[in-house]
């Protein structure tokens, strides 16, 4: 193996510049040359390939987005569009590939193992934590506590006014941002996409607080009866209450990475060399604590990653 290529692919999480300057050093320390694609998929297709070293990833461990730019490709989704990808990785003799992103991006990396043969690794970039076989994934730290940090504001108002709060986070189908933001916020009420809704709690809760008590409820997006909007209607029509709301998106997204997604991905960055260097390919390189892990891509999507049981239990009890 010369040459590697690295991208990032489908939503930007804090930590992927962290990521892309390990590989990058990594893999010139074992040998190797790295070339960054810019723009996800589409800049494979379109053969937006450079070759990168030390300099060009000076000071960017702390930057938050991703110099590698990002994009969700539709053409990519055409056998044709995989194939003029798939070309320029020849072109450029490109010998294995790490791919950076979520599910949609270990998708397009198992076709491209499947259908062609491309040696390629996928390192867990999202602030969703929603793939199986690695605890977290990289970006989830940095979001989780920027959206902590929104939320405490947001509370301090609330507690002022003895106002009703709704507010949304991300996590698409996956209710973990929500879930420990809520549990380390004090929320009165936490809607998961895993769990059923039970408004009648709610309810119970401002009796006993008093009608005008602060209380706060986190609600994660991509649960079957819509966001924080949808709730606080449905509040609203229930109980005859005055409800606020927040939309947290794309705020969670931003930002300088923490340090426990900084070492992440420095660690899984120098991992995805070393594993393309072993001969893996179509594995997820991920973290179980402290141990490393290499979960086949289908597996990282298939197979759902839960909301650990104890977590209903504490949500219960101590809101
Ligand atoms: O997967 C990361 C994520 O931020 C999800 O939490 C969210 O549902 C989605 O991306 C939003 O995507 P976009 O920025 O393309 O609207």
């Amino acid at each position: 193996m010369k040459k590697i290529a690295v991208f990032t692919s489908g939503g930007d999480a804090p930590g992927m510049n962290a990521h892309i300057r390990s590989v990058v050093r990594t893999g010139m320390h074992r040998g190797l040359e790295v070339y960054g694609i810019t723009g996800g998929y589409q800049g494979m297709i379109e053969g937006k390939f450079s070759l990168l070293d030390r300099k060009k990833t000076v000071n960017i461990i702390d930057k938050g987005g991703t110099i590698l730019k990002t994009s969700r490709s539709e053409e990519f989704k055409t056998y044709e569009g995989r194939k003029k990808a798939v070309d320029n990785l020849r072109k450029y003799e490109i010998d294995g590939v790490i791919a950076c992103g979520g599910d949609g991006t270990f998708h397009g990396a198992n076709l491209l193992h499947k259908e062609f043969g491309i040696k390629i690794v996928g390192t867990p970039g999202t602030i969703d934590n929603d793939l199986y076989g690695t605890y977290f994934t990289i970006g989830y730290d940095t979001a989780i506590n920027t959206a902590a940090e929104a939320i405490d504001r947001i509370r301090d108002t609330a507690d002022s006014h003895g106002r009703v709060f709704v507010i949304e986070v991300m996590g698409k189908h996956a209710g973990h941002i929500a879930m420990d933001v809520g549990v380390a916020c004090g929320a009165e009420y936490i809607s998961v996409p895993e769990a059923l809704e039970n408004l009648d709690i709610i309810y119970e809760k401002m009796k006993e607080l008093g009608m005008h008590s602060r209380i706060i409820i986190i609600i994660g997006e991509g649960g079957e009866f819509g966001g924080a909007n949808e709730l606080a209607q449905r509040l609203i029509e229930m109980y005859g209450i005055d409800v606020k709301t927040a939309v947290l998106g794309h705020i969670q997204r931003g930002g300088t990475p923490s340090v426990k997604d900084r070492v992440l991905a420095s660690h899984l960055g120098m991992a995805a060399v070393d594993a393309l260097l072993d001969g893996k390919t179509d594995v997820m390189v991920g973290r179980h604590y402290q141990k490393l892990t290499f979960t086949p891509l289908q597996d990282t999507w298939e197979i759902k990653k839960p909301i650990e049981n104890y977590f209903f239990e504490l949500a219960e009890i101590i809101s």
